[in-house]
């Protein structure tokens, strides 16, 4: 499962200076390119609401999927999703298109890092696809 959360379906208009002009749709493109190639399978998926996202995480450790989650601003302070991750019983890497360490400081607490095998962020599209890699290794 490839999970994106809040004002992620904004993509290609949003803040463009930080976050490019590739749609959701565009990096859902170029998932499944990078996933067929890797002969894996993907369930790319959007949502602006919480417990949506949370849904989604049970419904990946009830059925043991591994999980690409860019949680967008619920990762600086949402001990549920967090709390949701932490039931995923197959590895769960954490993407961001921007590196939010470079920015603001309250960017700079992810609840989400410490219950992920690794965070990919920085690359824009391109972080999606290399936690795609990373997966197929693992
Ligand atoms: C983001 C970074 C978050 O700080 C921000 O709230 C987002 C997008 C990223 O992909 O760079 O919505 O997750």
């Amino acid at each position: 499962m490839i999970l994106n959360g809040p004002n992620l379906d904004q993509l290609g208009t949003r803040e463009p200076e930080l976050y490019g002009t590739l749609t959701l749709a565009g990096i859902e493109s170029l998932c499944k390119e990078t996933a067929a190639a890797l002969d894996m399978s993907i369930d790319f998926r959007q949502t602006n609401d919480e417990a949506t996202l949370i849904g989604w995480l049970h419904e990946a450790a009830k059925s043991d999927v591994a999980v690409i989650m860019n949680p967008a601003a619920f990762t600086h302070y949402s001990v549920a999703i967090r709390d949701a991750a932490a039931m995923l019983t197959a590895p769960l890497i954490e993407v961001h298109l921007s590196n939010p360490i470079a920015r603001e400081e309250f960017r700079h607490t992810s609840l989400i890092s410490g219950i992920s095998k690794g965070t990919i962020s920085g690359f824009g599209a391109q972080s999606y696809v290399l936690a795609l890699n990373a997966l197929a290794k693992l």
